[in-house]
């Protein structure tokens, strides 16, 4: 396809507001697909999005479309994820387009993801095009919602505002000639070398590493030599194809285009998303500048459990990491859990579908930690001054005899929310110890800008927003620096053995209070023995709190039975073997001790 003809756009949204089923209309009326094989929807079929109903990966899809012009266009339609956790994946797919569809519902209105959403497309200097779906639903508020729309951007205040119903197929012909009309031609240079952009992989047992890729200058032939820009491997093109919207066979990919590249590659390290690719015989001079991939905020232990072994979660996490450039690992050895992983997240949402997507597509069961932030320690008399520890798991946090002090990584809170909730939100921002920095009123939403610690929003934060904006607040971070905190460890003993897994960082102000309410979750959590077992919340080489796990019977001594001396004397031998015994760490802990370490709020 000539590349004045090519388009490739996204299509952003508020949650439900519409997206995969655009998307399904527009494959149907491009003939993608027939309207028999989009009974079920076809871009959200990994089964973790089933159950979230949430778009997790981003994929692309080609249409050819017949345009009213009398010309042929090529729609490359890259889907994007809705949620805010997500929003690198957001940025993976707005990097390789060239424009976005702006879906609204109208029977909701501008809604704070559409805000969110928009940013990031106006930060990739994507072309706009507003559009007002489910107008066919009876509740319906289509002149509130256009109005809410053009005052958005100064650009939408005089231009035409399409009105579709995605369900219907109601004016979705509208947008389909908006695309080529509105939106540019990819940019580039036929003859020039190979600039192909990864913007994200899979991995595939028989096949190796599959990338999208979009060719930015150049053009790719299957059997070419190709190597990296940034990493020194080189390879062979297998294949080379497009989503149509299964996996298609095509000799070349040119200048604009988007498609897949069959690498073999079996190293999961050996290629990463943000990759620029170039040919080995005639091998470009500079790579493509690309979207930063966002920084992990909190980092958790993840360990195998049950039938799962150490080398099967291993496979499992390097093949998910590589299609997530956001989730960073590294083997970590635990005295309670024994050999697991640490690992980096965008938040506590993204470790949840990280989770469920190691059950579901990789069946395997893993134990997960408590999260925490990233915290940088100086030393005293460290030498050479100004260095310090970068410490992402509590068991490394150094003896409080010798630190000096304590620097914790602070972000940035974008929050859009709707101005009835504008004084709980601020109360829970307060409570978080947020410094407000900005604030932005949007008709009847307002963008609040806060500073806060990455160690309080790794929590509950986000939940709560959730539930005391009843779902209509986004949360958007960026890392901001580190500052000074007053931090200190507290560890935990079962029945004496300090469990290392259930070490937790936080603030020395509420380090008291923390302690006596993790012994008090810890008691009821813990699995029972035959005998008590005391656990104690330990800071700075004090006790601070302290509670007996229940036994599983009665206590032999104490017990109202009839029974001859010796049988008690014996009873009580026995049980108190078992404590000896016990004092190692072999108790297994379940996932619900780690899940009460969470909510001690
Ligand atoms: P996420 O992937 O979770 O962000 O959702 P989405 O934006 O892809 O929304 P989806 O297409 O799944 O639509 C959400 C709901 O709205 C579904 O129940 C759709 O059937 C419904 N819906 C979408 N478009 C229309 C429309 O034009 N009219 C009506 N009445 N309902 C629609």
């Amino acid at each position: 396809m000539k590349r004045e003809n090519i388009r490739n756009f996204a299509i952003i949204a508020h949650i439900d507001h519409g997206k995969s089923t655009l998307a399904d209309r527009i494959m149907e009326q491009t003939k993608t697909v027939s309207e028999r094989e989009l009974s079920a929807q076809l871009l959200d079929s990994m089964a973790v999005e089933q159950t979230h109903g949430v778009t997790v990966k981003a994929r692309s899809v080609r249409n050819f479309y017949h345009g009213a012009d009398g010309q042929e266009y090529e729609y490359n339609l890259i889907d994007t994820p809705g949620h805010v956790d997500f929003s690198d994946e957001v940025a993976k797919s707005l990097a390789a387009s060239d424009g976005a569809i702006l879906l609204v519902d109208a029977t909701q209105g501008v809604q704070a993801q559409t805000i969110a959403n928009l940013r990031l497309a106006i930060k990739y200097n994507l072309k706009i095009i507003p559009v007002i779906n489910k107008i066919d639903n009876v509740a319906a508020d289509i002149a509130a919602t256009e109005k809410q729309l053009r005052k958005l951007r100064p650009e939408f205040a005089s231009r035409p505002i399409l009105k579709i119903s995605a369900k219907t197929g109601q004016n979705v012909h509208q947008v389909l000639e908006a695309i080529y009309q509105e939106i540019p031609a990819p940019t580039g240079e036929p003859t020039a070398a190979l600039k192909a952009l990864v913007f994200d992989s899979q991995y595939d047992p028989y096949q190796g590493i599959i990338a999208d890729i979009r060719v930015f200058d150049g053009h790719l032939q299957t059997k070419q030599k190709l190597q990296l820009m940034g990493h020194d491997s080189s390879f062979t093109a297998q294949s080379i194809g497009i989503f149509n919207p299964d996996m298609k066979a095509v000799p070349t990919l040119t200048t604009g285009e988007v498609g897949y590249l069959v690498t073999g590659l079996k190293d999961v390290q050996a290629l990463q998303v943000g990759e620029t690719i170039t040919t080995t015989a005639h091998p470009a001079t500079t790579a493509i500048p690309n979207f930063k991939p966002a920084q992990s905020m909190v980092y958790a232990g993840l360990f195998p459990k049950g039938e799962t072994s150490y080398e099967e979660l291993k496979q499992a996490i390097s093949k998910l990491a590589l299609n997530d450039t956001s989730f960073h690992y590294k083997p970590e050895q635990s005295e309670a859990l024994d050999a697991g992983f640490r690992c980096g997240f965008l938040g506590i949402f993204h470790l949840q579908i990280i989770k469920e997507r190691l059950r579901t597509e990789y069946h395997v069961e893993v134990l997960t930690t408590a999260p925490n932030a990233t915290y940088q320690v100086y030393l005293k008399n460290q030498q050479p001054q100004g260095e310090y520890l970068t410490i992402t798991n509590p068991v490394e946090f150094p003896d409080f005899a010798i630190i000096d002090h304590v620097c914790e990584s602070f972000v940035k809170a974008i929050i859009t929310t709707p101005n009835t909730y504008l004084s709980a939100v601020m109360k829970l921002c307060e409570e978080h110890y947020g410094e407000l920095l900005d604030i932005d009123n949007q008709q009847d939403l307002v963008t609040l800008t806060y500073k806060l610690p990455v160690s309080e929003i790794a929590y509950n934060f986000f939940n709560s927003l959730k539930s005391l904006t009843h779902g209509y607040a986004t949360l958007d971070t960026e890392f901001l620096d580190y500052e000074p905190v007053d931090i200190v460890k507290i560890q935990t003993q079962i029945n004496y053995a300090p469990v290392d897994a259930l070490d937790i960082l936080v603030p020395r102000q509420q380090a008291d209070q923390i302690a006596h309410k993790l012994v008090e979750k810890l008691k009821y959590a813990i699995p029972r023995r035959l005998y008590p077992m005391p656990v104690q919340a330990i800071i700075e080489n004090k006790v601070i709190a302290r509670v007996d796990v229940p036994p599983l019977r009665k206590n032999a001594a104490v017990n109202g039975e009839q029974r001859s001396i010796s049988k008690k004397q014996q009873l009580l031998r026995r049980q108190s073997l078992n404590k000896r015994q016990a004092a190692r760490s072999d108790i297994k802990l379940p996932q619900s001790v780690f899940d009460a370490v969470l909510n001690l709020d």
